[in-house]
Formats: structure tokens, C-alpha cells, sequence
């Protein structure tokens, strides 16, 4: 017998995980899977669907995923806060006669010695790696980590994600996408998703912008929120802030400029205006406080020096949406799959080289981003002396 543990928030499970489940099982020869909800999932930064909601909806997936996995309680003894150094060991004694085997995703791996008490949790069972985005530096990784903890095991596991993540199914649901989650969910759980009205918290705002944005522009938006929410694992932003910046970015673009063009920074273009009305209207308009989703918006046409990384997911987010096709896009969206801070920079000198090739000066904020990227480069780099 040999099993395999899965550990996840499932907010909600979806069909990749189905994916994974099928491909472990045969790659690493198991029986059969274990799926062990999180209590209180580390690196996210805003509250998740209750424990008890997830572990119904996950009982409802095991049943209908026709791999029979068992879904186990554990971290509910270990509440309210459960760490892997505790719940591994414990996990390896359970399944002691099992053979156990620990599944983490690649961005985990990347962030293992961050871990609390790394040394632990690698000495209780043999870790197995899936690759989330590419499997560029997973296998490099699992060598350098097995000889920092001798005796350890870490498993690159050869596994193609389809591309989907809980983040695009709240996206899915908060913009009423029935035919996406269709394809995404299994039939029980999309069934309890729509009862229980999970992942609707910002419907009221995607109508608002519905209705009052032209079709091309809101398609535009509602893009830009999918793109940012299913690239926001590479900066670590929180769904509702990645979500609301890219949706509202141009919730002000035909209303603008809605001021006296003296209230703008001087030598602010009018098409420009929008990033500042958009900001006013995120506030104002649809009564959003969070002064980093706010900045975001305000800054995301011309960009800014100390770039945040929900700034650059969102500026981001507006370049390189699904419906863009512009020379150079695909180039930037490479990069962007793995560096969003060098795919910002590599967009402003591609606007700024554009802009004087037609005469004209890119907007001063714009030329103090790039200067700030290149310092920040150079630093890196090695190259910039420290005065
Ligand atoms: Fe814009
Ligand atoms: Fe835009």
C-alpha cells in the first residue's frame, strides 16, 4: 500500500486537482491519494472560505472524482494554527504502514527553507513536486534541497497543469461565467458553489461596471482581472485586491478627463487622465478603501518609481490580457510567466522607445519607473556602487 498526501486550501477543488491526483498515482505508483484541507494556508493574505465549507465541498469531490480519495481531518487538531513540522510527522506516523508521500507544488518547493522548522518536515516523508507554471529549476531544486537536508527526499513529479487554479474559478464566479465552470468544476461541486453563493462578494461590482462601460472596454477589464488573478501567485497578492485593480483600471477611460486638466500632475497627456479619475472612481464611485488597490488603478498607464507588486500586476494586466496582440506582446508574456518586476521594466522602455520614436516625451512618471528599474537593476546586478 502506498499513499499520497495532498495538502491544499481547495477554495474551491477543481478539476486539476483531479489531473494531479490521476497523474501521481501513476507516476509515483500509489494507491490511492489523501487530500488534507488546510487549516490556515501560509502566504495568503486575506481570509479563504470557512474550514467546514471547504472540507464539505472536498467530501463532495471525492466522491463524484472516481479515484476514491479520502479526505482527512488532521489539521483540525492542530487548530488554530497548523504548521507543517507538526502536521507531517504526524501525518507519517498515521500512515506509517502506507509508504506515505508528500505532494507540494513548485512555488511551495521555492519557498521551502522559508518554511517553519524546514529540517522537520523534510526528515518525515518523501516530498513530491508538481510544477506549478513551468518546470524550469524544479528538478535543480529537489537535488540542492536533498543535500541540505541529508537524508531527505524531494521528487520531481512530470506533470502538465491544464492552466487552472481556484484564483480563475473565483474569477469565473464572481463574473458569472457559467460555461467556465462548467468546464473547471466537477458537477457536485459546481452545484454547491452556486447554493452556497461562494466567490460572489464583488458581483454587484462587476455589474456596476457592466453596465456603465462600453462592451469593448468592460471585455477589455474583465480580461485584465483574469489575466492579473491568475498571475497573482508569482508576487503573492491577494485575490480581492488583484482582482478589483485590473477589473476598475479603466472604470474612469470614458468619462475622463472628469476634472480641469490644471487638478492633473503638469504635463499630464489627456489620455493619461483616466489612470487619476480611475483611481477617484475606485474610491468614490464604487467605494473601495484599499489605498493599494486604489494606487494601482492610479498608476497604471504611466506606471511609477517604487512599483508595488499589485502596481505591476495591474499594469501588467492591461499590457498582456489574453486579447492583446500588439508586436512584442508575446516576448513580454514570456517573460511575465516567470519575473513580473522584469516584464514591468522591459514594457516601460519598450512604451518609452515607442513614444520618442514618434516624437514624443514619455510622461515623467514613466521615466522615474525606468529609472528606478534600472537602479534596482543595477544594484542586482552588482554594477551600481553604494555611495
Ligand atoms: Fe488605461
Ligand atoms: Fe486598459
Amino acid at each position: 500500500m502506498k499513499t499520497g498526501i495532498l495538502g491544499g486550501t481547495f477554495d474551491p477543488v477543481h478539476k486539476d486537482h483531479l489531473a494531479l491526483i490521476k497523474a501521481a498515482k501513476e507516476a509515483l505508483g500509489l494507491d490511492r491519494i489523501v487530500l488534507l484541507p488546510t487549516l490556515n494556508p501560509p502566504h495568503k493574505p486575506e481570509t479563504v472560505t470557512d474550514y467546514d465549507t471547504r472540507l464539505e465541498m472536498l467530501k463532495i469531490f471525492a466522491e463524484e472524482s472516481g479515484e476514491n480519495p479520502v479526505v482527512d481531518e488532521t489539521e483540525k487538531l492542530f487548530y488554530p494554527k497548523a504548521y507543517s513540522y507538526q502536521t507531517l510527522p504526524y501525518l507519517a506516523e498515521k500512515y506509517a504502514g502506507e509508504d506515505p508521500v508528500y505532494l507540494i507544488g513548485s512555488d511551495s518547493l521555492f519557498k521551502f527553507t522559508e518554511w517553519k522548522r524546514p529540517e522537520t518536515a523534510a526528515a518525515a516523508m518523501p516530498i513530491a513536486v508538481y510544477p506549478r507554471g513551468d518546470d524550469r529549476g524544479v528538478a535543480e531544486e529537489c537535488s540542492r534541497l536533498e543535500s541540505v537536508y541529508p537524508g531527505s527526499e524531494f521528487i520531481p513529479l512530470a506533470y502538465k497543469s491544464r492552466g487552472i487554479s481556484s484564483s480563475l474559478i473565483r474569477f469565473m464566479a464572481e463574473t458569472g461565467d457559467e460555461s467556465g465552470l462548467d468546464e473547471t468544476l466537477t458537477p457536485g461541486v459546481k452545484k454547491f458553489v452556486a447554493e452556497k453563493r461562494l466567490y460572489t462578494g464583488f458581483s454587484a461590482i462587476v455589474e456596476k461596471l457592466r453596465a456603465e462601460l462600453p462592451l469593448g472596454l468592460f471585455l477589455h477589464s474583465v480580461r485584465s482581472a483574469e489575466w492579473a488573478v491568475t498571475h497573482s501567485w508569482l508576487c503573492g497578492t491577494g485575490f480581492s485586491e488583484s482582482f478589483l485593480a485590473a477589473l476598475l483600471h479603466d472604470s474612469a477611460k470614458p468619462f475622463s478627463p472628469m476634472f480641469p486638466m490644471s487638478e492633473y500632475p503638469e504635463g499630464t497627456a489627456p489620455q493619461v487622465c483616466h489612470q487619476y479619475d480611475g483611481g477617484y472612481r475606485v474610491k468614490h464611485d464604487f467605494g473601495i478603501d484599499d489605498s493599494a488597490v486604489i494606487d494601482a488603478v492610479t498608476y497604471h498607464t504611466t506606471a511609477r518609481a517604487g512599483m508595488t507588486a499589485l502596481d505591476e500586476l495591474t499594469y501588467l494586466a492591461d499590457k498582456l490580457e489574453k486579447g492583446r496582440s500588439y508586436p512584442g506582446a508575446e516576448s513580454l508574456r514570456a517573460i511575465a510567466e516567470r519575473d513580473l518586476s522584469a516584464a514591468t521594466a522591459a514594457s516601460l522602455n519598450r512604451t518609452a522607445e515607442y513614444l520618442k520614436s514618434k516624437g514624443e516625451t514619455p510622461d515623467n512618471l514613466t521615466l522615474q519607473a525606468i529609472e528606478w528599474y534600472n537602479r534596482k537593476n543595477g544594484r542586482q546586478n552588482g554594477t551600481q556602487t553604494i555611495s
